[in-house]
């Protein structure tokens, strides 16, 4: 079984999302080992505690980085994770944490990345005017959504959208889109090739046409 660390700082739908997709065996072989929030009065955490999960707050208000992400991932490492998922975590993670779980961290982010990265992405795209905006779910490294792409969903952006209603679309997507990455990271039939995260199949087809 491949561990889950999942960590969140609100709602907790993506969480909700991989929880379902484990339930519905859409996650073969993995398993939430621990849910963390950095704040207390998360949804998401109240969610993980209904559905009986191992769930913990780990306070970030009013400290330094650096000693929040040790505790963190000494929940983690006690909780024998694998694979780390941030679902909506509004944190930066620190380098350390980062070097901790070599390309296994993984984030989902509410725009088609390299564009809008930070915060308020979906606001972002409207007021640039995209005309198709979508999500991404990637690697995570030392700049803030940044890191290999593993997969992207696209939604159209329709002429009366509102941040909120362009939000409900790619968050639909974002559902779908977390539990299919993870899934593809976990079946260990993928590598990252030059900034590229590349199924195998392809590689050795590639590999034959030249
Ligand atoms: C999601 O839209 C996620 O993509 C976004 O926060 C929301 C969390 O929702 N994450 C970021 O913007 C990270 N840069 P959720 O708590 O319902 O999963």
């Amino acid at each position: 079984m491949k561990r889950l660390g999942v960590l969140l700082s609100g709602r907790g739908s993506n969480f909700l999302a991989i929880a379902r997709a484990i339930r519905e065996q859409r996650l073969p072989g993995a398993e939430i080992a621990v849910v963390l929030s950095n704040r207390e009065d998360a949804p998401g955490l109240a969610a993980a505690h209904k559905l009986g999960l191992p769930a913990f707050c780990v306070p970030s208000a009013g400290r330094s980085r650096v000693d929040h992400d040790a505790e963190m991932l000494a929940r983690l490492h006690q909780h024998k994770v694998d694979l780390v998922c941030l679902a909506g975590y509004m944190r930066v993670i620190t380098p350390d944490f980062i070097r901790a779980f070599p390309d296994r961290i993984v984030n989902i982010h509410p725009s088609l990345l390299p564009a809008f990265p930070g915060l308020d992405a979906q606001r972002q795209a409207l007021e640039y005017g995209v005309k198709i905006s979508g999500c991404t779910v990637h690697f995570v490294d030392e700049a803030v959504d940044h890191g290999v792409i593993i997969l992207q969903k696209t939604v159209h952006v329709k002429d009366d959208d509102t941040v909120e209603s362009l939000s409900a679309r790619i968050l639909e997507q974002e559902h779908i889109a977390y539990p299919e990455a993870i899934a593809r990271v976990l079946s260990g039939e993928y590598t990252i090739e030059d900034r590229r995260f590349v199924s195998h199949e392809n590689k050795a087809l590639r590999v034959t046409a030249r």
